[in-house]
């Protein structure tokens, strides 16, 4: 049954039930009408409390319906309305979460009564659409402009005593939220409901509303670059001011028709499915994620406190696991210790706020600071991040092997060298395995899991479990240089790098990728991670410095192109952020406002000038097509030799990683939308003007998908399934 009714005396008691997250499926609603209408009519019963099973209220709409060829037949504002006229008073249990439409029907209750670990919001935004079941309209006109803005623009969850102080919820219990509402139920029967009734209000405010929202409304602009839903959800509020409570509703609903119609909704639902569907992984053997299991990691220890491992030790520590953190020498230790302890102070206050601080404790794991390795003996498993070098990470890994439990998983987290070189210096290569954090790693939410040959199962499940208990999404890659993400920002990177030789300064092509949405352009992405990385790479593989062969051209490496600015800014010293010069300039080192520096031009035209490098037009358009299908046609490249499972992985791993824009669903699935002929179509017609570009060269994968047509992409695993599988 998709919902029950039970009675405790003269209450009724409405339940929804559809496991796992109680979503209004079309069923729901249909079971939810009934019992409604029954207790309605029933004359023995008085008040009605309406809950969800299994301790969770409700996760909203079931979003699976959006995209199915039924679409919905029942109205959730239809529910809403006649649950808020009711003269019997309704009363919301909220347990666990009650999210989108699941806190559209709470606000059409007359009472609400949360658990104090529930979280209530309306996250619609981040699936692309708007509440739209009333919420836009409700929320407004009970706890004011500011504050319902704040919570629909942003989709955040509300945790329960935040919820109460702003009026949301009427109490917060520590015990069954379901037992206080009935307390409650019984205590308001008979009252009046009027004042209950949220749509019938009018919005209060003593500020002025447009000048408000307009100023939301411009730094949604720039804050979420190009996503419709968030400036839908300032119209629909501005609605809530300015008209009555049916033609607010009334926009709500035009606003949503209009937002499906540009396909940012399919896009980031799609992306919203992925995330959920790259945990599970499963191995060509048959061994998957639900018949694997992972073993607990109760103690942890990281190796190496620079940039990524004091990030690491914040977010295991903020999962409450206690960490050894080792460093090679006493200056070190000291930096990194300072480091670690300013971010875990923050995340104390951070939990203090949500009142998640226990009474033992801050709610934050232990860490010791050490330099002996002795010290980790016991511990369940160790992530090690000294500096990128193999010899390094291998004498490492030696010591490792030799003092560790022998049951211990070692992970790296180098972001690409080899895995099995790595484990091939242990005892037990099958507890080897690449842990990929993405800077900062306290704060970012991807996590590539690397698979070396010889990673067995179990590590594999205990590294994804390890992931999701620190909150990350981790996705399961093959091994080969740079892994999944890097391997596919190298061809776009050389892109933007011609771009520059071919004419265009910095700021233009980081304006024409930021108006697509990324979070970054190329440029400023370079000077946040620092050029002197990939130019120390660079020197290692013998592209740059004193071990090019003599009479190499500037301009070329084996026949191939090859762009020499990067080094040539890096000899100049210019590291980016960190020494304050780069592809642009900057307040002082560490400073983070990039701005166009008269430098780089003079330094562009010069360069230009002296290779006869022809200016070119370039339309905006170009340079995306340029960057972005490098970028795809390398994410094929990735499917065909089996490195990742499915496009989704790759996805996945863009919109967390690399600050592609969600509203744009992930680089394979923007592929698809723009059409794969005519991804084909650019790329042959690049590579055939320039052979010596081969990362432009279409994938035969590209090739073979867009010659049945460009299947839609959920289809494009049928073709995978014939290639090989390297997880
Ligand atoms: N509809 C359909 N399926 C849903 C769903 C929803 N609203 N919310 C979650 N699910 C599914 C997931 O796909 C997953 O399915 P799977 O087990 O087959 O992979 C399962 O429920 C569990 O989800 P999570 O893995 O995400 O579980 P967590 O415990 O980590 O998180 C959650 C639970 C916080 C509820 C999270 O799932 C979530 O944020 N869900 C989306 C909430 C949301 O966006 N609601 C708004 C829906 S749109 C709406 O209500 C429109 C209205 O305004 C008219
Ligand atoms: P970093 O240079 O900031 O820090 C490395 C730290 O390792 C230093 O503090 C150093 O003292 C310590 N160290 C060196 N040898 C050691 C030893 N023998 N024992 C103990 N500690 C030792 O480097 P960063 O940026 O933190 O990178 C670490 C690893 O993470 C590298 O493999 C890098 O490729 C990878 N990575 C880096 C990312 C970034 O954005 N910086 C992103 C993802 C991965």
């Amino acid at each position: 049954m998709a919902a029950t009714r039970s009675l405790s005396r003269t209450v009724a008691l409405i339940k929804i039930n559809h496991p796992p997250v109680n979503a209004l499926s079309t069923p729901v609603c249909e079971a939810l009408i009934k019992e409604f209408a029954e207790a309605i009519k029933d004359p023995s019963i008085e008040a009605i409390v309406l809950c969800g099973a299994n301790g969770k209220f409700c996760a909203g709409a079931d979003i699976r319906e959006f995209s199915s060829a039924s679409r919905r037949t029942v109205s959730l504002e239809g529910i809403n309305a006649e649950i808020e006229s009711s003269k019997k008073p309704v009363v919301a249990a909220i347990e666990g979460v009650a999210l989108g439409g699941g806190l559209e029907l709470a606000l059409s209750c007359h009472y609400r009564v949360a658990h104090i670990k529930a979280v209530v919001g309306l996250p619609e935004v981040l699936i692309g659409i708007l509440p739209a079941a009333g919420g836009t309209q409700r929320l407004p006109r009970l706890i004011g402009i500011p504050a319902a803005l704040d919570i629909i623009v942003r989709g955040r969850h509300v945790p329960a005593t935040e919820a109460f102080q702003l009026g949301i919820v009427d109490e917060v219990v520590q015990s069954s939220a379901i037992d206080a509402a009935v307390q409650m139920a019984r205590k308001v029967i008979g009252k009046p409901l009027a004042s209950r009734r949220l749509s019938t209000n009018t919005v209060q405010y003593n500020i002025n509303v447009d000048a408000f929202l307009d100023t939301a409304l411009e730094k949604a602009k720039r804050q979420f670059r190009g996503a419709q839903a968030p400036l839908a959800c300032i119209d629909a509020v501005r609605a809530s001011a300015q008209l009555p409570y049916q033609r607010g509703i009334e926009k709500e609903r035009q606003l949503f028709a209009s937002l499906w119609a540009t396909g940012q909704p399919q896009a980031q639902q799609y992306a919203f499915f992925a995330e959920r569907n790259v945990g599970k992984w499963t191995l060509p053997s048959g061994e998957r994620w639900d018949n694997v299991r992972p073993c607990p990691v109760r103690t942890a220890a990281v190796i190496g406190l620079g940039t990524m491992g004091r990030g690491i030790v914040t977010s295991l520590s903020k999962a409450n696991i206690p960490v050894i953190a080792l460093e090679q020498d006493t200056k070190q230790l000291d930096l990194g210790k300072k480091a670690v302890n300013g971010l875990l102070e923050r995340e104390a206050e951070k939990l203090k706020k949500q009142g998640s601080s226990s009474p033992d404790g801050n709610g934050l794991g232990s860490v010791h600071f050490t330099l002996n390795f002795e010290d980790l003996k016991e511990v369940d498993l160790v992530i090690e991040a000294v500096y990128e070098n193999m010899n390094l990470k291998k004498e490492v890994f030696r010591k490792l092997s030799s003092v560790m439990k022998p049951d211990a998983f070692l992970c790296t987290n180098t972001s690409g060298l080899d895995i099995d070189e790595i484990a091939s210096v242990t005892h037990r290569p099958e507890l080897v395995i690449g842990t990929h954090f993405f800077s900062p790693a306290n704060i970012m939410r991807l996590l590539e899991v690397v698979r070396g040959r010889h990673t067995s199962p179990t590590t594999i499940a205990t590294a994804m479990s390890l992931g999701k208990t620190l909150g990350k999404v981790a996705v399961l890659v093959g091994n080969c240089p740079l892994f999944v993400g890097n391997r596919m920002l190298g061809p776009y990177l050389d892109q933007a790098n011609y771009l520059l030789e071919e004419g265009y300064y910095p700021e233009e092509v980081d304006q024409a990728l930021e108006e697509f949405g990324f979070a970054m352009g190329p440029f400023r992405m370079m000077d946040l991670a620092g050029l002197d990385v990939g130019w120390r790479s660079r020197m290692e593989k013998g592209l740059t410095g004193s071990r090019v062969p003599p009479g190499t051209p500037a301009r070329q490496r084996e026949g191939k192109r090859y762009c020499p600015l990067a080094d040539m800014l890096c000899e100049l010293g210019r590291f980016g952020q960190k020494s304050g010069k780069g592809w642009y300039q900057y307040e002082k080192p560490g400073g983070r406002n990039a701005r166009p520096d008269p430098w780089i031009r003079d330094f562009l035209d010069k360069y230009r000038n002296t290779y006869h490098i022809k200016q070119q037009a370039i339309s905006p358009e170009q340079i995306l097509q340029r960057c972005l299908y490098a970028l795809i046609n390398e994410g094929f490249r990735i499917l065909e030799d089996g490195i990742a499972s499915g496009p989704e992985d790759i996805d996945v791993i863009y919109n967390n990683g690399y600050g592609w824009p969600k509203h744009r669903g992930g680089p394979m699935f923007h592929a698809s939308a723009v059409g794969l002929h005519e991804v084909l179509m650019v790329l042959e017609g690049y590579h055939k003007a320039n052979p010596d570009v081969p990362s432009m060269k279409p994938s035969f994968l590209l090739k073979k998908l867009a010659a049945v047509g460009g299947p839609p992409i959920k289809e494009w695993r049928t073709q995978l399934g014939k290639l090989p599988n390297k997880l």
